[in-house]
């Protein structure tokens, strides 16, 4: 359930019209609504009675401070992969103590700024990242937490680009090598090792991949607590999937209901990195008809947000909902929903059902609160959009609409290009 729904015939989200707000704002600009976002986490929560987790909640699906702090707020920690997100979480006012770090790619610099941190643990996902944990934490003399990544070969069934825990994906350490991993990683002096890791996909639907995965990797805890490993956290990342068009995803008390069942004899803390099942549904982004046009064969609707926006379309062939911001009865006409760059890929709909929408008319791609914002460009020089966080009867602009200056920060001409023009 969301805050979304028209009123009087125009769109609202919670008790302030999305016109409003795009009036104030302009076009493109991304609106999410705090309250569906509490109750998202708090179903989440919910559903997790027995086991009481850490939900660390995944900070790539919506990296916004303000989305960030409003989870915090609600005694969320964070799974980051990037230097970039620990500064936003840190910011955001969570404890490092809650913050998990996964990504295959970590720098040395990187790891020192989450060992500076003093972050919760580490999923280090090779051998030779095992090697520059450790030689960090040598250089800081402290001893830095780790779990091992494993990935353990169960295809999740969703989009090849979202799949995550399969061989021939590059996350994690292989299941059939991690017995010899953790036995490394226990070697090394500036290791602790507390944990096992996995994450096997995005927008999963079902749950029974998940548990499949969750099996094999409770037999490696078998195996590795034999060997004298103390695994006291298992951390099973994130991926519950959520409904953009007419998917049955599992619900979180079906998910929280067979990950408890299947964990029930596991003493340690569990630990959660959901990210779209908590901000999917939370968000819209609202833009502006700007032309239609129709070829003969074809209606297009051109507005004024492209795939540096919103790339889901472009980039997983994914399916948003799009409605038109003020209710209208009109007859609908199928045409497909482009945007302003220069791409055939930059389209939002092909083929949809939608009215002919003159100029100035605004429309709202639905379920855009994960991997909307935080996956946008500056592509075809475009400033990346206003973000608005709806609470109740109040909006607040929690980012700014770039500016044309903020497009070129940064850049610097070398003296030996002359500049021809004074208008600098
Ligand atoms: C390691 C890890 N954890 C958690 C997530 C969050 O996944 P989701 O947004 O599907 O819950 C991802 C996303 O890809 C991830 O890579």
């Amino acid at each position: 359930m969301n805050y979304f729904g028209y009123k009087n015939g125009e769109l609202y989200c919670e008790n302030v019209s999305v016109r409003a707000i795009t009036e104030k704002t302009g076009t493109p600009v991304y609106i999410y609504s705090a309250k569906t976002l509490k109750r998202h986490y708090n179903v989440f929560k919910n559903a997790f009675v027995r086991t009481k987790p850490l939900i660390c909640y995944s900070v790539k699906a919506n990296s916004n401070t303000a989305i960030v702090a409003l989870f915090s707020s609600l005694g969320a920690g964070a799974d980051i992969v990037s230097g970039g997100e620990l500064f936003r979480a840190v910011r955001a006012g969570i404890d490092g103590k809650k913050i998990v770090y996964s990504g295959v790619g970590k720098t040395l610099e990187e790891i020192i700024y989450a060992l500076t941190e003093d972050i919760l643990m580490f999923n280090a996902e090779s051998i030779e990242e095992l090697d520059a944990i450790d030689e960090a934490a040598g250089l800081m003399g402290v001893k830095a937490p780790v779990s091992i990544r494993v990935n353990p070969d169960i295809n999740p069934h969703t989009h090849p680009y979202i799949s995550t825990g399969m061989k021939k994906n590059k996350f994690g350490i292989d299941i059939r090598y991690a017995r010899e991993a953790y036995t490394i990683a226990r070697s090394k002096h500036h290791l602790q090792v507390i944990g096992v890791d996995m994450h096997i996909g995005s927008q999963l639907t079902e749950v029974s991949p998940v548990i499949d995965a969750l099996k094999r990797v409770q037999g490696l805890i078998k195996e590795i607590r034999k060997d004298g490993i103390d695994i006291r956290y298992m951390d099973i990342g994130g991926g519950l999937g959520i409904t953009y068009k007419d998917e049955r995803a599992a619900s979180p008390d079906n998910y929280a209901g067979a990950i408890e069942k299947t964990l029930k004899d596991f003493d340690g803390r569990l630990i959660l990195e959901p990210g779209r099942v908590l901000v999917g549904n939370a968000g819209i982004l609202a833009a502006k008809v700007l032309y239609r046009k129709d070829n003969g064969m074809k209606k297009f609707m051109i507005v004024d947000a492209g795939m540096n926006d919103l790339i889901r379309p472009s980039f997983y062939d994914a399916y948003h909902e799009i409605l038109p911001v003020d209710e209208t009865r009109s007859k609908l006409f199928k045409q497909d929903v482009v945007g302003p760059i220069c791409e055939s890929g930059d389209f939002f709909a092909h083929d949809r059902n939608l009215p002919l929408l003159e100029r100035g008319r605004a429309v709202a791609l639905m379920s855009a609160g994960a991997y909307g914002f935080s996956m946008s460009s500056n592509y075809n020089s475009r400033r990346r959009a206003a973000e608005v966080l709806v609470d109740d009867k109040e909006y607040y602009l929690i980012r700014t609409r770039e500016t044309n200056n903020d497009l070129i920060k940064g850049e610097r001409i070398p003296s030996f290009i002359k500049i021809r023009s004074n208008h600098v």
